[in-house]
This record gives C-alpha cells, sequence and structure tokens, in this order.
C-alpha cells in the first residue's frame, strides 16, 4: 500500500515543500498587473479610494463602526485613538438561513441606533469583509457573497446608501477588512519607518490589501480569489461543493472556512481506500461536518475523533499537510505584495505586515507565523534582498481601521 504522502500526491496534492515558491508569485504579479491594468485576471485589485494615512491627528473624534467579516458582525463606537466601547457581538445575518434585503440591514441599522449617541462625529464606519467595487464617496456595491453568506438581495447593491436609507441619512465609510487592517496598523505605527503596508487577513476567508506605488492608494486585491495554483482532487470536490464553485480557489486552500472539510474530504477518500481498520473506516465515514478548529486540534493531538489508536497516527499523516500546504501557500502571497509593494526595499525601512484572523493566531498544529517568517526570510530577504517586518498584532484592527476611514474620510 502507497503512504498517505504518495496517495496524495497520487490525488494530485502538492506538498508544501514542492510548492514552486518562484513560479507562484511571478505568477500573483502577473494577475495583479492584469487586475490592474483591466486585463482579464482572477485578481479584482479593488481601488479603495484611500491612501494610507499621513500623520493626521484627529484624537479625541469617535465614530460607530459596524464589522461584518465572516460568522460575526460587531458593532462599537471607536475613537481616532483605538478606543473602543460598546462593543457587541452577534451573528452575521445570512449564515445560519437566508435573509432579505430588509431583514439584513435592519440589524445593522438596529447597531447604528444603538452607537449612535455615544459617538461624536456623526460618522458610521463599516468593516465589510467581502468583494466590493467601493466608489469615490466610500460606498461598496457588493460583486458576490463569499464565506457562504446567503443574502442573495443584497449582491449589486451598495451596501452604505441602502443602510444610510433606512437611518434617514448620514455619512459612511464602507472599507474591506483588509485595508482596515492596513489603515489600523499605519495609524498605530509610532516612530519607525516603513516603506510601505500590506493588510493580510487569514480567518474565516483570506485577502490581501496593499498600497500600489505608482496609483498612491491602497488596493483591496482580492487575492483569495487567486486561481493559478496546483488544485488536488479534494480541492475540486471542496469546491463543487461550495455556494461559489469555480471562485476563491486560493481563499479554499488557505482559509478557515475550508480547512476542515478539506482535511475531511481527504480522511474520507483514505477511508475509502482502505488505509483504517474496519472500525476507523466507520468511524471516518461516519463523521459529520468538520471544522477547522477540529482538524487542528485532531492534528495537535488533543483530540482523536474517537478513532482506534492504531488508525490515529496514519490519520493525522493524510491530514496535517493541509495546515502546512496553507502556511506555505499564504507566505507565496505575502511574498508577492511585498515585492510588488516596492522591490529594492531596505533593510531600515521595510514592508510592514500586519496581520489578522484566526487562522493564523489560533492554529496550534502548524504555527503560521513561524513558518510565514522563515519562508518570507527565504524568499524576500535570502533570495532577493527585499525587507519586510511583520508588526505586531493590532487588536481589534478591523474596527480601529474603519473608525480611521470613517473619521478621516467624508
Ligand atoms: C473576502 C474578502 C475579505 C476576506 C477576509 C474574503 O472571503 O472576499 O473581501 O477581505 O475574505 O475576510
Amino acid at each position: 500500500m502507497k503512504t498517505p504522502e504518495e496517495f496524495l500526491e497520487e490525488n494530485g496534492w502538492t506538498s508544501a515543500a514542492k510548492i514552486d515558491r518562484s513560479r507562484l508569485i511571478a505568477h500573483f504579479i502577473a494577475e495583479m498587473d492584469a487586475g490592474l491594468a483591466g486585463r482579464e485576471s482572477s485578481l479584482a485589485m479593488i481601488n479603495s479610494h484611500l491612501a494610507a494615512p499621513g500623520r493626521e491627528n484627529y484624537a479625541g473624534k469617535k465614530a460607530v463602526v459596524l464589522d461584518a467579516g465572516g460568522t460575526n458582525l460587531r458593532g462599537a463606537v471607536v475613537s481616532w485613538d483605538g478606543a473602543i466601547e460598546a462593543r457587541r457581538n452577534q451573528s452575521m445575518p445570512g449564515v445560519a438561513r437566508e435573509v432579505s434585503a430588509e431583514e439584513f440591514y435592519k440589524v445593522f441599522a438596529g447597531e447604528v441606533e444603538r452607537l449612535k449617541p455615544l459617538a461624536n462625529t456623526g460618522k458610521i464606519g463599516w468593516c465589510f469583509s467581502y468583494p466590493a467595487k467601493v466608489t469615490e464617496n466610500l460606498d461598496a456595491q457588493l460583486i458576490a457573497w463569499t464565506k457562504n453568506i446567503k443574502a442573495p438581495e443584497i449582491v449589486g447593491q451598495h451596501v452604505g446608501a441602502e443602510l444610510l436609507k433606512r437611518l434617514g441619512g448620514g455619512a459612511i465609510a464602507v472599507v474591506n477588512d483588509t485595508v482596515a487592517t492596513l489603515l489600523a496598523a499605519k495609524a498605530t505605527a509610532g516612530e519607525k519607518e516603513y516603506s510601505s503596508f500590506i493588510g493580510f487577513i487569514l480567518g474565516t476567508g483570506s485577502n490581501t490589501a496593499y498600497v500600489d506605488q505608482d496609483l498612491g492608494v491602497i488596493i483591496n486585491a482580492e487575492a483569495g480569489a487567486f486561481d493559478k495554483l496546483p488544485q488536488s482532487k479534494f480541492d475540486e470536490i471542496l469546491d463543487a461543493r461550495s455556494g461559489n464553485p469555480g471562485r476563491q480557489r486560493l481563499e479554499k486552500m488557505i482559509a478557515g472556512a475550508y480547512l476542515g472539510p478539506i482535511g475531511h474530504e481527504i480522511l474520507k477518500a483514505a477511508a475509502k481506500a482502505g488505509y483504517f481498520s474496519r472500525r476507523g473506516g466507520s468511524v471516518i465515514t461516519g463523521l459529520g461536518n468538520i471544522s477547522t478548529k477540529e482538524l487542528d486540534d485532531f492534528c495537535d493531538g488533543v483530540a482523536d475523533l474517537n478513532l482506534p489508536a492504531d488508525d490515529l497516527r496514519l490519520a493525522r499523516r493524510f491530514v496535517l499537510p493541509v495546515f502546512e500546504r496553507a502556511a506555505t501557500l499564504a507566505a507565496v502571497e505575502l511574498a508577492a505584495f511585498v515585492i510588488k509593494s516596492g522591490e529594492g526595499v531596505q533593510a531600515d525601512e521595510p514592508v510592514a505586515i500586519c496581520i489578522d484572523g484566526s487562522t493564523y493566531y489560533k492554529t496550534r498544529s502548524v504555527d503560521f507565523a513561524a513558518t510565514i517568517k522563515h519562508e518570507l526570510d527565504d524568499m524576500l530577504v535570502r533570495r532577493r534582498n527585499v525587507h519586510y517586518e511583520i508588526v505586531a498584532k493590532v487588536e481589534d484592527a478591523p474596527l480601529i481601521g474603519a473608525a480611521v476611514a470613517a473619521i478621516m474620510g467624508n
């Protein structure tokens, strides 16, 4: 019988070790350039109409902030210097069941009404973490839902204008979470000089924003849609079953909404191929959905999915590569954006990378931070003499960045 590694390879799986990093970086940059030039590309390269902030100071100003991310909707009042008040979390409408436009906006309008008395600018910052075309007045027109949100009437709408309509007016700035994270990093960077900034999210979904030097604006790349990738049979099964088949190919290989389900597909295929004992095989066949957290616990040795001891070690060999591949692909993506941010960046003014998202910070079985740093040191510093720094996590970066955009904009 073949080893788990051979079985994976036979099904089109490219292990982390075999990923052709240089080739992918070149593809990534070519796709960015095509997207920017309006040519056919998997990368939307959306103009955020925001420049990276300079040394503006709006001390004391507070905005109402909404953060519609993956599965959660957060509301709070956030001040220019990052203080957060009256925070509340609820589930994002359209996650548990399909909702109409009225039901959708009602939840957001309710949050704004609750928070308005505590703010002092009359401005709303909305971190909206889905692919959306941004208008010059910082509204966002939803292109398509990702993360399996079910609210079809919203697609094509300008979400900011629709919300204001229900509030009877006001001023709003809608920003992607990658853009918000970049803004938050810049706003809290202090004295240290960086040549540029990158906002990277690796949570339920994944994406990158960077500052385009030629255009002088922050671009939301919608990098999770990158599709010049070697895909396995398991990726294809998962894609076909998802709410947006054929889209978000890279995201489906690296983000939290998908890693558990990929591992599940692999385990089912391995069970079918006869790798496990009779009891182990039937345990796997009988498993419900596996979340990314559950797969991580399994790989990390804190959960055993009720598998007999003999099957456990083997099963882990089949699925740990899911996390290893994800970390390496995330590093390749970041390398491409650091290079795009300015080749020849010197060590004393590196490109700052600010990262948010649970998959990056909470995965235990593979250390994403260490893997990405190791990879970037090799791909960027050693091979290209391009310098970067992964800056300290800005807590609640999406909320803070949305407040920065609201207070600065409009
Ligand atoms: C969305 C992006 C978002 C990313 C991270 C993706 O599914 O398309 O807009 O930035 O998730 O939240």
